[in-house]
């Protein structure tokens, strides 16, 4: 046990981890050989995401020696030019670990590009015979990297150069995110993929759910005897979870004018970590079965009313403020945003699982751009216990208990619970029991590109969305967006660039009796 400062991990939890470390190396995953089609390769995704992750993966030895990256974009590039401009953000990026010059030499080699129109439906049978000619793997991943208003048109495109089959290896496709923006726009989504794709070929892409610290939330739920039998509305009070990010729309206006941040964050990154938190066990930690339980728990969330709307979720806009001591303007003053813009870049809101774990336990979520601080997390406040035993020692301070999942930054889990003072009265205290990724396995997460993409190659769609899921989770926000439109947006800014958000999201869990933990960089 530690208190809040001292940080310290074990000797034994380092050694088992180390020794577990080593034999991952020995034994790291393997992709199938394939030749990765990258449409929107000349995007900020691709440069900023894709190709360090691939990197990674091509450098720790994950990729087979028949891997090979046919980029895709409208630019006339030479293979050169395109790879001198992926070099120089990997050679800046955190994302790829050890990057040497050499080392990407060897990785460049095995990526070329082609100039393509993804709308004009005669680039399709260009790419046919493009690949068919270029004599590389037979397996095909394509990765839909574009905006989504391409979506359809890749996808019809692929089906009618008949390149959605294969005779000779597996074929599969990678979606990213925004899977439409509303009920109907996915199930019309869902409906065009799966005319031209099996829903085993399928790949859509939340990237959270390639975070570590949020696939260890299964490993911490249901690998520990200790937890399962408190989870669940006896025990548990309430649970938050948490999304604050410190940048602004950064250069995204335009698609953040037609997004906010309920349809951005909310509607996909959060619902999976609240199902995550709040689904039962599932008979294996394989796709269809994990996958079933995360439905069964949106399917738990009644769609609200637009008098729940109204008492149970807030809008946020930020105005003017401070971030780390630089002035930032507000939002309605960022390039290509509307002066008088109505879109939230801040959202909370109250939802209800009414299942029989967890009937009458509200879980809170919030997530805002130009917050006070760069936090993920979940926590989970315990009920007080039963009897106030400590109530007439000198101070009786403690909290109840709490787990908090700490998704970034520092990776870890946080135990919060009572204890002793040292001394001869009886002060009581309240510490936290911390372990951290880092420490405890002396290696930083994988990042969760690197994770997933992997994971598309190997055919492993336990990390990705479910077409049920999408609508499931566009089922509960579409109404929270219909109600906005017919609710009177509250005055806007209403909260200051740099803060902690609106005060009445504060308001919103207050009125319940709770708190949200605090967003201060310095506690
Ligand atoms: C993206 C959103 O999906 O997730 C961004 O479009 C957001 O607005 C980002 O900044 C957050 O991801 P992460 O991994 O930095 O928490």
């Amino acid at each position: 046990m530690t208190n809040k400062d001292d940080q310290s991990t074990s000797t034994a939890v380092q050694e088992a981890a180390t020794d577990a470390k080593s034999e991952n190396s020995a034994a790291l995953p393997k992709a199938d050989p394939c030749t990765l089609v990258i449409f929107g390769a000349t995007g900020d995704l691709t440069r900023r995401k894709l190709a360090p992750a691939l990197y990674d993966l091509a450098c720790v030895g994950c990729m087979s020696p028949h891997f090979d990256i046919l980029a895709l974009g409208r630019k006339p590039l030479s293979d050169d030019a395109f790879r001198k401009n992926l070099e120089e953000t990997a050679a800046k990026s955190k994302d790829a670990r050890g990057f040497t010059a050499e080392g990407w030499k060897d990785f460049a080699g095995r990526i070329t590009y082609l100039q393509l129109d993804p709308e004009d439906p005669a680039s399709y049978q260009e790419l046919a015979a493009h690949l068919d000619k270029r004599g590389g793997s037979p397996n095909h991943l394509f990765y839909l990297a574009t905006p989504s208003s391409l979506f359809a048109k890749i996808i019809e495109g692929l089906g009618a150069a008949g390149l959605n089959h294969n005779d000779k290896g597996w074929t599969r496709i990678v979606i990213e995110k925004p899977f439409g923006h509303d009920l109907a726009s996915a199930q019309q989504l869902n409906q065009m993929l799966r005319a031209v794709f099996a829903e085993e070929e399928i790949y859509r892409i939340d990237h959270y759910l390639g975070k570590e610290t949020v696939q260890n939330l299964l490993v911490f739920r249901f690998g520990n005897l200790l937890f399962e039998p408190v989870w669940n509305r006896n025990y548990i009070d309430y649970i938050e979870i948490t999304a604050g990010e410190k940048i602004g729309v950064e250069g995204r206006a335009s698609f953040y004018e037609e997004t906010g941040a309920l349809r951005d964050m909310v509607a996909n990154h959060m619902l999976q970590l609240l199902s995550l938190i709040a689904m039962e066990p599932p008979v294996a930690f394989d796709a269809d079965s994990v996958r079933e339980q995360k439905v069964q728990v949106f399917r738990a969330i009644t769609p609200m009313t637009v008098e729940q709307v109204a008492r149970r979720t807030v809008r946020g806009q930020y105005g003017r403020g401070e971030i780390d001591g630089v002035k930032v303007s507000g939002y309605r003053e960022e390039a290509g945003v509307d002066p008088k813009s109505n879109i939230e870049t801040y959202a909370a809101l109250e939802l209800f699982v009414d299942n029989w774990r967890w009937a009458g336990v509200p879980f809170y979520l919030r997530t805002g751009k130009h917050l006070s601080r760069n936090l993920t997390e979940i926590a989970v406040h315990f009920k007080r216990t039963p009897q106030a035993l400590f109530a007439r020692t000198p101070d009786d301070v403690l909290d109840r208990n709490a787990i908090i999942f700490r998704i970034q930054p520092n990776e870890g889990i946080a135990v919060n619970v009572g204890a002793k003072r040292p001394g001869t009265e009886m002060h009581t205290a309240n510490v936290q029991l911390d372990f951290k990724y880092r420490e405890a396995f002396g290696t930083r997460s994988a990042v969760a590109y690197e994770t997933l993409l992997l994971d598309a190659m190997r055919g492993d769609a336990t990390l990705f969305t479910r077409r049920d899921e999408v609508e499931a989770e566009w089922k509960l926000i579409t109404p929270i967006e219909e109600a906005w439109k017919q609710i009177p947006p509250p005055e806007f800014p209403n909260y200051s660039a740099g803060s902690a958000g609106p005060a009445q999201s504060d308001d919103l869990i207050e009125t319940g009796g709770h708190h949200w933990r605090s967003l201060d960089p310095l506690d």
